[in-house]
């Protein structure tokens, strides 16, 4: 069955490939907006890439609406250092010209999940969970509407990436990360244990430089600058494709394994800020959780690739 989709993210390099990879499926995903937040970049940054990405795949009529410039409580935390100044390596997407939505990404959630059938929407979410979170702020009730979370975020085994202890994502904000893993909704979470395991090696940069489609073409620009920053930063051969991650479990979920888990995350000011307590602390509804612990990372590229070449 089809699924109605919001994308809650912060393009940034792996978000823009989640959004080509979602725009490329419209037979399994209806994708109603996509919504925009601080992180890897400015949220102005962020909502112009996102426009962008719509762009490039002739997909204006999905609104994009931009959302929190900062997180709940701690300072904000970019991520330009990987993904570049512009959020997009080395490439350059065309403008949008489409007219800009005026309404905040939390407005549009609020009335949104406000107004749908209990169960009916899908939110994934590739950036920090600030605008998801001060919408249930605002209105507890929208988690009703939705039928499951599909998050990039958090490590088990991995440790971190942004410190020792802790993800980006949830780091950026860990006590949005809070709100939302314990919003009694069905989440799967899919964390660097597992996106650490689904690269752009030279083989697959080989395959998408070969392409001869426009999406495949922005990613290999987009990837390319990332990989060069893996290699100096980690000692790491190709970057890790974190978020289309969740594009991919959501075409193709047998290519995951998983585990039902609780998930508490660290929201001190210490040197743990950000770690995600995965199977620790069993406190209330974060015991539902999908944990993913790993992919297929071979048939996830052939999936990914195949729905970028259809735009
Ligand atoms: C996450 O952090 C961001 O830099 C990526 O876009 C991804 O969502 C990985 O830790
Ligand atoms: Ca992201």
């Amino acid at each position: 069955m089809k699924r109605s989709v919001i994308i809650d993210c912060d393009p940034g390099v792996d978000d823009c490939i989640a959004l080509m990879a979602a725009l490329g499926s419209p037979d399994e995903l209806d994708l109603m907006a996509v919504c925009v937040v601080a992180g890897n970049v400015s949220v102005e940054t962020c909502f112009r890439n996102a426009r962008s990405v719509l762009a490039l795949a002739g997909r204006e009529d999905v609104p994009v609406h931009a959302g929190c410039a900062r997180p709940l409580k701690v300072e904000p935390e970019f991520a330009d250092h990987i993904h570049g100044e512009s959020g997009l390596g080395k490439a350059v997407l065309p403008d949008s010209l489409a007219p800009p939505s005026g309404l905040h990404a939390v407005d549009y959630l609020c009335e949104t999940l406000g107004a749908a059938a209990p169960g009916s929407i899908t939110m994934v979410i590739t950036g920090p969970m600030t605008n998801f979170a001060t919408a249930l702020q605002c209105d507890p009730a929208i988690a009703e509407a939705v039928d499951e979370l599909v998050i990039m975020g958090g490590a088990d085994i991995e440790g971190g990436n942004i410190t020792p202890h802790a993800e980006f994502n949830i780091y950026a904000d860990p006590d949005a990360a809070q709100i939302v893993l314990g919003c009694g909704r069905p989440i799967t979470l899919i964390g660097l244990d597992a996106t650490l395991q689904f690269r752009c090696t030279p083989a697959r940069m080989a395959r998408m430089q070969a392409s001869k489609h426009r999406a495949p073409a922005a990613a290999t620009a987009m990837i390319g600058h990332v990989n060069d920053v893996y290699g100096k930063i980690y000692g790491a051969e190709g970057a890790a494709m974190h978020d289309p991650c969740t594009i991919g479990y959501l075409l193709a979920p047998d290519l995951f394994t998983a585990r039902r888990t609780s998930v508490s995350v660290d929201c001190s000011a210490g040197e743990r800020r950000g770690h995600t307590a995965i199977g620790g602390v069993r406190t209330g509804s974060t015991d539902a959780i999908n944990w993913i612990r790993g992919l297929h990372a071979e048939p996830l590229f052939d999936l990914l690739l195949g729905r970028m070449e259809r735009l």
